[in-house]
């Protein structure tokens, strides 16, 4: 595939877990030089690790960051602190940000007006990974405005495979609505992977046995319903034998209410997600 981001300068705002995992996936697959990425921080030593360890310019200021490559005809900063920094960050690149420059945010819950008003910038995208996209296995849901031509589309889709899987969503509302499914996602999976593995110590395996039983078992289901293309309730069916375990335990989820649990999680999720962004 021809590599679309050949010429594209990226500006990093804030340098932590997710802007990292961003940079050395680009890095990995060899999509960007590093003299391509600038990033800012406001650690000195976490500055000097990352031009260490990836030969990038990083910044004190997020100013200078954003600024190095504001003359340039193909430029996305991509906004990537913690949401409680949000509004002083917007404070600091009001007047720094040029109305060409593609604005990518992965913040939760910072909202697509908010950030168009703050930095008077029409090309706007909004993303929310998930934390698997560290090892690049996550899966990010991503919107933009009507600002960011299609040309820099593409370009962002290829940006954000150094993540994982990425899926264009259509309104902003189903970013908060991945929020809530993808991004709090490994959480559920990961309770679920901690219930089962404490089931398995209970029956009498040692931690370390029920460990690998439970997780290549989830990572083997995963994989199965990935490539036999089956509903899920069709594949579960395959092992229930009538009178079997499959069918007794299928009957204490039920009973206990294990889909309306997900479900209600699920939702109240999405709401306090919704809320989040309503927030001042
Ligand atoms: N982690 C995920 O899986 C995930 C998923 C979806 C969305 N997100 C979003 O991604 C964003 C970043 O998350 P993260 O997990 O990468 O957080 P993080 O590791 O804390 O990264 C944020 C970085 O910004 C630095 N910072 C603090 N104040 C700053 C300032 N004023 N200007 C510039 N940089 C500043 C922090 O420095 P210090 O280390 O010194 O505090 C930290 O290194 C968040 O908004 C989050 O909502 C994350």
């Amino acid at each position: 595939m021809e590599n679309n981001l050949s010429n594209i300068n990226l500006s990093f705002v804030g340098c932590g877990v997710m802007a990292e995992s961003i940079i050395a996936g680009l890095l990995r697959k060899n999509l960007v030089k590093s003299e391509q990425i600038v990033a800012s921080h406001p650690r000195e030593n976490r500055r000097e690790d990352l031009t260490a360890k990836y030969g990038i310019r990083v910044f004190e200021r997020n100013d200078e960051a954003v600024e190095n490559f504001r003359e340039s005809e193909n430029s996305t900063i991509a906004l990537c602190v913690k949401p409680q920094r949000l509004d002083n960050v917007l404070r600091e690149l009001k007047d720094s940000v040029a109305p060409n420059q593609v604005v990518l945010s992965i913040i939760a819950g910072a909202k697509i007006e908010t950030l168009a008003e703050a930095l008077s910038n029409e090309k706007i995208v909004r993303a929310m990974p998930n934390t698997p996209s560290q090892i690049g296995a996550g899966i990010t849901a991503w919107t933009c405005t009507l600002g960011v031509s299609d040309a820099e589309r593409a370009q962002i889709k290829a940006l954000l495979t150094a993540l994982g899987k990425e899926l264009y969503v259509e309104t902003e509302n189903m970013i908060d609505m991945a929020t809530s499914l993808s991004a709090t996602g490994p959480t559920y999976i990961f309770m679920v992977m901690e219930a089962l593995t404490d089931a398995g110590v209970h029956l009498g395996f040692s931690r370390e046995m029920s460990k690998e039983l439970v997780q290549e078992t989830m990572l083997g289901s995963v994989m199965f319903a990935m490539e036999s293309h089956k509903h899920p309730a069709e594949l579960r069916n395959m092992v229930t034998s009538p009178g079997g375990t499959s069918a007794d335990a299928i009957y204490q989820m039920e009973k206990g209410g294990l889909r309306t649990v997900l479900s209600k999680a699920v939702y109240a999720a999405y709401q306090r997600a919704v809320a989040l962004g309503g927030k001042k």
